[in-house]
């Protein structure tokens, strides 16, 4: 077991940051940590750093505790955090080797193929840089370190689809090197193509954990159409929720649709000839709304 969160408990005084979260990364293995925004997941991840130590719980990595054992933990762990914060002063490439030598690496050949591929210009000073590249300038620096941890907090949150990208074939690759991930954010469809597992955590609790196939009915996408001819059977086919038409002809319509059931409805759709068609991927915000009493974390859907 690369990293085994049990019952981790934090407070700030008297605001109740974690009051539960259970997590388990095991080797070669990536991670995804999803909740809505001050859910408690830069809290937890603080917790796995030892930079702030838990009020109960328990936190080990690599089998040592995360707060005693930190200085021994870190030298085996890359970490990027949602807000990179970096020397003004010093350009991309002087931080990205600074990086690399305060973790005891070295700028190799890996490091110049990154700088290339997220097309950094490395000459600028990093108060010039914008929140995406500052993120870019982490990420090199963490996915050009050998180490057997990597943590990610948000790590897209700033960057653009095609950056987005190339993150994700990073990610693949350091999973194909055995290497195990954490990889944290507020937007399920921004990392479920990455992950094996995925622990969801509201309001300082983690309330599911699971592979995403096993999490099927949290992945429903938004659909809005118009076709040619009048939509009928919507109703009563699976998967298909939700639905609601707005004209009295039958040929606009919004629905929501589980994942595993778009080709089938797509079927239906079609016959029916698509004018317009828009597919929405929810948010985590809409499925908790939808799934779950705001203030007890049952379940209410289906
Ligand atoms: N140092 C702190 N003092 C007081 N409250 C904090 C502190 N750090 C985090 N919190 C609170 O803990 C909760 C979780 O925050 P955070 O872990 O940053 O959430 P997330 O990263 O999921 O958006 C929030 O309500 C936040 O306001
Ligand atoms: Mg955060």
């Amino acid at each position: 077991m690369i990293l085994d969160v049990q019952h981790l408990k934090k407070n700030f005084g008297k605001v109740h940051a974690l009051t539960d979260v259970n997590l388990q990364l095991h080797s070669g293995e990536v991670l995804g940590f999803i909740g809505p925004n001050g859910a408690g997941k830069s809290t937890t991840i603080r917790a796995i750093l030892g930079l702030i130590k838990e009020t109960s719980g328990s936190v080990t990595v690599f089998g040592e505790d995360a707060w005693k054992d930190s200085v021994k933990i870190h030298k085996n762990l890359a970490y990027v955090p949602g807000d990179v914060y970096l020397w003004p002063n010093l350009t991309g490439g002087q931080t990205i080797d600074m990086l690399l030598r305060m973790s005891g690496q070295k700028h190799t050949e890996k490091t110049d193929d990154l700088i290339k591929e997220f097309k950094l210009d490395t000459s600028k000073k990093n108060r010039t840089y914008s929140k995406g590249n500052r993120q870019k300038v982490a990420l090199i620096a963490a996915c050009s370190t050998d180490v057997d941890l990597y943590i990610f907090d948000e790590p897209t949150s700033g960057l653009d689809p095609l950056n987005e990208l190339i993150f994700q074939q990073r990610v693949a690759e350091l999973k194909e090197q055995g290497k195990s991930v954490l990889l944290s954010s507020h937007i399920l469809s921004e990392v479920e193509k990455m992950c094996d597992t995925i622990s969801i955590i509201r309001e300082g609790k983690v309330i599911e954990t699971g592979s995403l196939e096993s999490m099927q009915h949290l992945t429903r996408n938004v659909v809005a159409v118009k076709t040619a001819s009048p939509v009928d059977g919507l109703d009563k086919t699976e998967g298909v929720h939700q639905l609601t038409f707005k004209n009295d002809q039958h040929t606009i319509a919004e629905f929501t649709v589980d994942s595993d059931k778009i080709g089938a409805v797509m079927e239906i759709l079609t016959k029916c000839t698509i004018l317009q068609l828009k597919t929405t991927p929810p948010t985590l915000e809409d499925l908790f709304l939808r799934y779950y009493h705001s203030d007890n974390g049952q379940k209410v859907g289906e």
